[in-house]
């Protein structure tokens, strides 16, 4: 149905830091708007929040179904590049996006 990972950067590249990136995320165009990249997503981010404060991931500026998708965590433009580590971007204009770990009280 799709498949998405997370991937630890252990250096950092220019604007891009240290940390652990959401990576991958692609769903079957036939099965897309179910829920299922929110699955993954949260998933993903609950094994992160185990583990780090902070999360990021990177996207072509032009990627709005990505963006609005995780605009439900709270992602937000940290950064424009490029490149990001060994991402490049068609039309070159990269955003790197962060977001923070929930209060415990309003972890899902
Ligand atoms: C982006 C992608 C992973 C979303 O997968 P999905 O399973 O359809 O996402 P969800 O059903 O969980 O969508 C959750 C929310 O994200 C937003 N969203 C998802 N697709 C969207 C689109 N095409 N346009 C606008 N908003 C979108 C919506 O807010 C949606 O909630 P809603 O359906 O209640 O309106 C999918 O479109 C895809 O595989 N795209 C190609 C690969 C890609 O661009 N990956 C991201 C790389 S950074």
């Amino acid at each position: 149905m799709g498949w998405g990972k997370t991937h630890y950067w252990d250096k950092p590249d220019g604007a891009a830091p240290v940390g652990h990136y959401l990576g991958g995320i692609v769903i079957r165009p036939e099965l897309r708007r179910r829920g299922l990249a929110t699955a993954l997503t949260q998933t993903r981010l609950d094994w992160i929040w185990a583990r780090a404060g902070e999360a990021f991931y990177v996207v072509n500026a032009s990627n709005l179904s990505s963006i609005e998708l995780h605009r439900q965590w709270g992602f937000a433009e940290a950064a424009r590049a490029p490149r990001c580590h060994t991402t490049g971007f068609t039309g070159g204009v990269g955003l790197l996006m962060r977001a923070v770990r929930p209060a415990p009280a309003d972890l899902r």
